[in-house]
């Protein structure tokens, strides 16, 4: 095929390099946002005098064919072309004869596939957005249904402290709130022309940049046209909070993978979200959680293949840079199917509170509050810790737990022990004693979940 860049060579490439040098697989994705681009282009062109008013509303027309005939499927996108522009400009040559040829004044395809990227992304970032204040909206509903629901607490994956399972959940709310402001910072930076920047120099032609940029919605242009050719830091942004948003979603879902497996059984999840296996027929696989946890190790390959593959590339563009929207949609895709998943698997999951309470009464996590007990009536916290230490070994090994092991034995600890110290250790005490801002404390947890509430509100779901 001819290429329209053909002028220098006679534009017939190899039919395996053609293939190999093809974006189109890919950018056709942006199609919209390239024809959006176009349109603020002429409108521009015409705005300086560059193009008729009549010209540039011919143009106008056309391309908003182009779109709404690809759109319903009038118009397939060539598989053949080499990428989305080419294809349109193409397409509006065919439609409207030399008047296409116009359409490419004082541009370039690097400020233009650089426009289209931050556009296509940026409508994306507000599909995440929604996706991940859903997903806080199902875990502050699970949440206020189990705020007095007690459970251990863990370090090491050690049996800890006592807690409740809403302010374990609550852990991820506030995660997720921090992927949603760093969202939003990153669509902030990205929010920005490169458009009229055109191969990198800039153009001779009387451009309006601002035009542009406030027909497209950005918040300006870029203030470099090197930089605004060359700059991919819009992409390793987005690709960095992805990965922080799978890292979470991966820690959620071992917990839940956890949870759900005999050893535990804190939680069972719903049929809609779990599989058999072929073979063994008690099972009830966790396949959502566990993807959700494997695809994290796919989005971190899209961050790192898109710094490596900017890595020392020298100004401006590249052809290198083609490789950054295999990367960025990919994990965009992958993120936003993962959220899909996640909120209705942690909506709908059965929290077996009876279990998360009997494993709380076995483990001794009731210990530091027995060592405090101690602490509060004048023994200084080091020797509380340490007397406490023996009577849990001394209960491991005469069978008893910290709240059934009779006074008298108490006392051979210390004479401070009175029979008041049933009523301080037991899990329920424990729980509502834990009066800290930001802490497990019956009270602590309504509050957060309040704050919750209001974040959802304020921030719209
Ligand atoms: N397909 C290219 C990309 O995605 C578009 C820009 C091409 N520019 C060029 N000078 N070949 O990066």
């Amino acid at each position: 095929m001819k290429k329209m860049w053909a002028g220098r060579t006679a534009g017939s490439l190899d039919k395996i390099a053609d293939d190999f040098n093809s974006s189109i697989h890919i950018d056709s994705l942006m199609y919209k946002e390239d024809i959006l681009g176009s349109m603020a282009h002429a409108a521009m062109l015409a705005e300086a005098g560059i193009l008729t008013p009549d010209e540039a509303e011919r143009i106008a027309k056309a391309l908003q064919q182009i779109s709404l005939d690809i759109e319903s499927g009038a118009l397939p996108i060539d598989p053949e072309a080499e990428e989305i522009h080419m294809f349109v400009e193409k397409v509006l040559t065919e439609r409207e004869g030399e008047l296409g040829k116009k359409l490419h004044t004082a541009r370039s395809r690097n400020d233009q596939v650089a426009t289209d990227t931050r556009l296509y992304m940026r409508a994306k970032t507000y599909t995440v957005r929604r996706l991940l204040l859903n997903l806080i909206e199902a875990i502050a509903s699970v949440a206020e249904a189990h705020k007095l629901d007690i459970m251990p607490g863990y370090t090491h994956l050690q049996r800890a402290q006592p807690i409740v399972f809403a302010h374990h959940l609550l852990a991820y709310a506030e995660m997720l709130k921090r992927d949603v402001s760093r969202l939003d910072g990153a669509r902030e930076r990205m929010n920005f022309s490169p458009l009229g920047a055109c191969a990198l120099a800039g153009t001779t032609y009387p451009i309006s940049r601002s035009f542009t940029s406030e027909a497209l919605g950005f918040s300006g242009y870029l203030g470099n046209s090197i930089d605004a050719v060359s700059d991919r830091d819009y992409a390793v942004e987005l690709l960095s909070v992805f990965s922080i948003i799978m890292m979470h979603l991966s820690r959620f879902s071992e917990e839940i993978i956890l949870w759900s497996s005999w050893e535990f059984s804190f939680v069972e999840l719903d049929d809609a979200y779990t599989t058999g296996s072929s073979i063994m027929p008690q099972k009830k696989n966790s396949d959502m959680a566990e993807l959700v946890r494997g695809k994290c190790g796919r989005v971190y390959g899209d961050l790192m293949g898109t710094l490596t593959m900017l890595k020392g590339l020298p100004l401006a563009y590249n052809k290198d840079m083609q490789e950054d929207k295999e990367s960025l949609f990919d994990a965009t895709e992958t993120v936003i199917k993962c959220l899909e998943v996640f909120a209705p698997m942690v909506r709908t999951m059965k929290v077996k509170s009876e279990n998360m309470y009997r494993a709380a009464e076995r483990g001794f996590i009731n210990a530091t509050d027995l060592a405090d007990y101690l602490t509060k009536r004048g023994v200084p916290f080091r020797s509380a810790y340490k007397t406490v230490g023996e009577i849990v070994a001394h209960c491991i090994e005469a069978g008893y737990v910290l709240d059934n092991m009779p006074l008298e034995e108490y006392k051979k600890y210390s004479e401070v022990f009175s029979d008041d110290l049933y009523a301080e250790i037991s899990l329920e005490s424990c729980v509502k004693k834990r009066i800290s801002a930001g802490s497990t404390g019956y009270d602590s947890v309504d509050i957060q979940i309040n704050n919750l509430k209001k974040y959802i509100n304020k921030e719209g779901k």
